[in-house]
């Protein structure tokens, strides 16, 4: 099979790269020759947060995509984040370093599932989390991230009738802070449902001074053990404004760690372990395999070759984006 057909199959550029290059500043001059710019998110790999023009959370990010001037943004994420930026900026190119890395979370709300859920379910809203795919933006009524679910969530009339989704555990904490009881989609992330409560306690034992940081997509047994509940960009913000603070014990995807260190390099960061599979050793850190993908090797190929580019069926487009505009109204 042709060579250029075959990474079109895969979803991603692959060819090797002379050792001697230097890829970040490789990287910097294409971004200048293509007027682009590289968003990337917190559980990137450290090389690529360091290259890019931005780094964020999911609603930082959709935040900048919506305001970039570039001509080219490479999102440096997992799809559907690719898909909200062009959502958000149809007239630009948005380039992704790997079409295959997707999201378990999205994964488990097929739009037809929420059609169907829907039609049986006549008088309520739909309220998404971002991490969802086109389709099923396009049957919802706003979006949420885990930066503003509560605030958006308050914005409803106290009787409305809402069905959330897909994250259970997500919608399960809202309905705790706000009282709601919205009809919950039982849906769930491959990493964050991993973290070990018995590895937290022995973490505790180990750093009794530790601040405790957990994200809203973890299980409710680890959100009661957390200190500071929310999202990337609420653990990055509570540490940087609490310098007497020096140890942490952290319940998020690993990538975090990167930005934490770098932007508090006083404190020590101890990651949450995943529960030890059965027969398994187990290992010190979460990572969702899904935004590893993404290389600083891959980043240089896309912006070289201006591909793999993410597109969405404009019929579709039409109205996924408006729940997203909804949400940045707000
Ligand atoms: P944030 O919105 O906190 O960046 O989270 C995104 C995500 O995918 C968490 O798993
Ligand atoms: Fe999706 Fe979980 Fe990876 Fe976040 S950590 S991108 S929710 S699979």
């Amino acid at each position: 099979m042709d060579i250029k057909q075959e990474w079109k199959e895969k979803g991603y550029v692959d060819e090797a790269v002379d050792g001697s290059l230097d890829l970040k500043a490789e990287i910097r001059r294409l971004c200048r020759e293509k007027n682009a710019v590289i968003l990337a998110h917190y559980y990137t790999v450290g090389d690529i947060q360091d290259v890019a023009d931005f780094v964020g959370d999911s609603l930082a990010l959709a935040r900048k995509a919506a305001e970039t001037d570039a001509r080219v943004m490479v999102m440096c994420g997992v799809h559907f984040m690719a898909e909200t930026c062009k959502l958000l900026s149809p007239e630009k190119t948005v380039l992704c370093p790997d079409l295959t890395a997707g999201c378990s979370l999205a994964d488990s709300c097929r739009a037809e599932d929420l059609r169907r859920f829907k039609e049986e379910h006549p008088g309520y809203q739909v309220v998404s989390y971002v991490n969802t795919t086109a389709a099923v933006k396009a049957l919802t009524d706003c979006v949420v991230t885990s930066g503003n679910a509560k605030r958006v969530i308050d914005s409803f009339p106290a009787d409305a009738k809402i069905i959330f989704g897909p994250d259970r555990n997500l919608g399960n904490y809202i309905n705790s802070v706000t009282g709601r009881d919205m009809l919950l989609w039982n849906g769930g992330c491959h990493v964050h449902e991993k973290f070990s409560v018995d590895e937290i306690v022995k973490l505790r034992r180990l750093h009794p001074h530790a601040v405790v940081m957990a994200h809203l997509e973890c299980r409710g047994p680890v959100l009661d053990l957390a200190d500071v509940k929310g999202s990337t960009a609420a653990m990055l913000d509570y540490a940087q404004a609490h310098p007497e603070v020096g140890e942490y014990i952290v319940a998020t995807e690993a990538g975090i760690l990167h930005e934490l260190q770098r932007s508090c390099p006083a404190a020590r960061f101890h990651p949450v372990p995943p529960e030890v599979s059965e027969g398994g050793l187990g290992c010190s850190c979460n990572e969702c395999e899904y935004m590893k993908k993404n290389t600083l090797r891959k980043v240089y190929l896309t912006l070289k070759y201006g591909w793999p580019a993410v597109e969405v069926d404009p019929a579709i487009a039409a109205d996924a984006v408006k729940p997203i505009e909804r949400m940045l109204e707000l």
